[in-house]
């Protein structure tokens, strides 16, 4: 059975959602957007196709300037430190764009204009003059970002004028119960401003039949949420905003003015294609404006809207363009248990988990794909982490890879067998290659990384069937069909895996002694990829077993962070009034060491105390708990407030105060000098 592309392409455009370069971005993002992308991209180029594969940081936006505001910086200080960040993680994570752009470049800004410029002269944009929140105090409009007040859905009294974080609904800043200015904390009054609108209501009918009626085969989800904001009606959009950090208005009097992040980020994918195709000597229309193009939005759920219907509205307008072929989307992936959130602390951070696991980006790509939230929300946990890797990378396809290749050297020297390949195996790969690229045509990742395994899996088998340590001693011939069976079928699975784990990848061809890149998809199935006699390189460790230690150690510090999130202090404190110098004289504070520490029952926040400061040993109950653990503080310096007046905790008599300093999150740190002392010394 040949598997079916939907039609004849003669190129692919494939972007991955610009992520907002205003923070770092957590694993499932990877997994709702980025490594999907990165799979069908690679897979593509295996199959010898013309492929862009298209990303850039998405740098515009309230969010952005709000953020510099709050950390007292400057947005193009934020979005270059965060460029450079999610440049390094993608690396790093294997993920194969062939051009990461920016939506700062010049050329985009050219690009977004001129987009305007076109629909704006098309008369395909309405200009509308409206009442908007302006804050009088500092003299601006504000953003819907900027407006803050109670969500009428869940009373939240924190919600944004775009969106609630807590239950998650998209709000306009009208819908807020008592709206206040982020800037001034006072009530914004409105005033009258100039806008430009998308008339989506103009492009209702032929979206419908466009996606309704003409991408049923759209996965499920995605189709779904187009449905039901074409069932319930399309109003116009506003293409523009007043704020200062974006890309001006191209039209006379419109200072003040910028182009709306959502209307400039995904014309990023053009820019960025040009910016590419410029590198390589490429045609970039050919990319954009051909209908033998195939165009493919790889994004996250809360995209959906704009790449499947106002971004389409936009290419239609302009005219020029073709429309995505498919926006395969996928759901969100959960982290143990709840919601993955970096501003609520609770997620594992792309570069977290590089510096965290070095040179280990595969094991996370396979967990990833592995738990993959094509068609409904899924849940990553590090216990799973530590099973797949175990159980499944280290055991069978380690295990496989290590045992063949131990027993290439033990018997012949590293050289492969002079034998004729089974036609069986043949047989049984061929089908794999076809499932899998079968999945992958309809973005089903999961089955598709399961079906590669399964080759490995059957690599165990032969194994363990044939049992070449055995068979050595009765039937040298079939030994070597045995072993020249599974050096065929690992090489097979180097070409089969690289879509999915690149690294590994790599490194079987390297175990191989064969050049990478030399062998396409269509190779896949041939019995003859290693030349007999050709001489395999010593058996290397391929993936490392991950212990209990390491996974404890992850779920730990997501614990803690959220704990520390729990007692966030948003400010730093105010100096307390003045006191005199006899004041401060009566104070007295020492070093300590802490010899014996345990919990107070019933207290979780207590630790029970006992503390050498020189002169005596004494108790002191302090609320350190839940940043140190008894057992890890032995021997640790202090600092010790030793005359303040006794007082009973939980029944417990406190003799004293240990000085901790605290960070803005309210987590604890010892307050120490830098080289060790003793207890007693006067601090002073
Ligand atoms: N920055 C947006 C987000 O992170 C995605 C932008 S996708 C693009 O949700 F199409 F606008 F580029
Ligand atoms: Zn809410």
């Amino acid at each position: 059975m040949q598997y079916i592309m939907s039609k004849e392409f003669k190129r692919y455009t494939i972007t991955a959602a610009l992520p907002y370069a205003n923070g770092s971005k957590h694993i499932g993002h990877l997994a709702g957007a980025y490594l999907p992308a990165d799979i069908y991209a690679r897979y593509l180029r295996k199959n010898n196709k013309d492929v862009a594969f298209i990303c850039g940081s998405d740098e515009h936006g309230a969010a952005i300037t709000l953020q510099a505001l709050e950390e007292k910086t400057t947005p193009k200080e934020i979005v270059d430190k965060y460029h450079n960040l999610l440049v390094r993680c993608f690396r790093e994570l294997g993920i194969s764009f062939d051009i990461y752009h920016r939506t700062t470049e010049p050329l985009h800004h050219e690009t977004a204009q001129e987009f305007f410029l076109n629909l704006y002269n098309k008369g395909e944009l309405v200009e509308e003059a409206s009442l908007q929140f302006y804050d009088e105090v500092e003299n601006i409009f504000l953003a819907d970002r900027y407006i803050i007040g109670t969500c009428p859905k869940c009373a939240n009294d924190k919600a944004y004028g775009d969106q609630c974080e807590k239950c998650g609904s998209t709000l306009s800043p009208d819908e807020l119960i008592n709206p206040v200015s982020k800037l001034s904390g006072k009530t914004p009054i409105k005033k009258e401003t100039t806008l430009w609108y998308l008339p989506l209501d103009k492009h209702e009918s032929w979206l419908k039949q466009w996606i309704l009626e003409e991408h049923k085969e759209w996965k499920t989800n995605v189709y779904g949420q187009c449905k039901s904001w074409l069932d319930a009606g399309l109003n116009k959009r506003a293409v523009t905003r007043d704020l200062n950090w974006g890309i001006s208005v191209p039209l006379p009097n419109a200072e003040g003015k910028v182009l709306y992040v959502w209307f400039d980020a995904p014309i990023g994918y053009i820019s960025a294609t040009k910016q590419w195709a410029k590198d390589q000597g490429k045609n970039w229309e050919d990319y954009w404006k051909k209908e033998d193009t195939r165009l493919i939005h790889f994004i996250g759920k809360d995209n959906i809207v704009f790449h499947c219907i106002i971004f389409p509205a936009m290419l239609k307008a302009h005219g020029e363009y073709i429309l995505p072929d498919n926006v395969p989307s996928n759901e969100f992936m959960n982290l143990e248990g709840d919601k993955m959130s970096t501003s609520r602390h609770w997620s594992v951070e792309m570069h977290d988990y590089i510096s965290q696991f070095p040179y280990k980006s595969d094991q996370l790509r396979y967990c990833l794909i592995a738990n993959m939230p094509e068609t409904k929300d899924s849940e990553f946990t590090w216990k799973d982490f530590q099973t797949k890797n175990n159980s499944e990378l280290v055991a069978i396809l380690g295990n496989l890879v290590n045992r063949v290749m131990v027993l290439l050297h033990k018997y012949y020297e590293g050289k492969v067998p002079d034998v004729k390949g089974c036609d069986e195996l043949e047989k049984i790969i061929k089908e794999s290659k076809e499932k899998v690229s079968q999945s992958l045509e309809q973005f089903r990742y999961r089955e598709a990384m399961n079906e590669v395994m399964n080759i490995a899996r059957h690599g165990n088998k032969l194994l363990t069937d044939k049992e070449p340590w055995k068979l050595f001693k009765t039937d040298p011939e079939a030994t070597k069909a045995v072993l020249f069976d599974c050096v065929q079928l690992i090489a097979n699975f180097a070409i089969i895996c690289e879509p999915f784990l690149p690294f590994t990848s790599k490194k079987l061809w390297e175990q191989l002694g064969v050049q990478e890149q030399k062998y396409t998809w269509e190779d896949i199935g041939r019995q003859d990829l290693i030349s007999s006699n050709h001489i395999v390189a010593p058996a290397v460790i391929l993936f490392e077993k991950i212990e209990d230690e390491i996974i404890d150690i992850q779920i730990k510090k997501l614990q803690d962070s959220k704990i520390n999130n729990a007692v966030v202090v948003e400010t730093i404190p105010p100096i307390k009034e003045t006191i005199s110098y006899e004041d401060f004289e009566k104070i007295d504070v020492r070093t300590g060491i802490i010899r014996e520490a345990k919990k107070v029952e019933k207290a979780e926040k207590l630790l029970e105390l006992k503390i050498d400061i020189g002169l005596e040993t004494r108790t002191i109950v302090s609320g350190i708990a839940l940043y140190f653990k008894p057992e890890e503080i032995i021997g640790q310096q202090v600092s010790v407030l030793c005359n303040l007046a006794p007082r009973k905790l939980r029944g417990i008599e406190s003799n004293g105060m240990i000085l901790m300093a605290s960070d803005a999150s309210g987590k604890l740190y010892f307050v120490n000098s830098q080289e060790p002392l003793d207890g007693g010394c006067v601090v002073k």
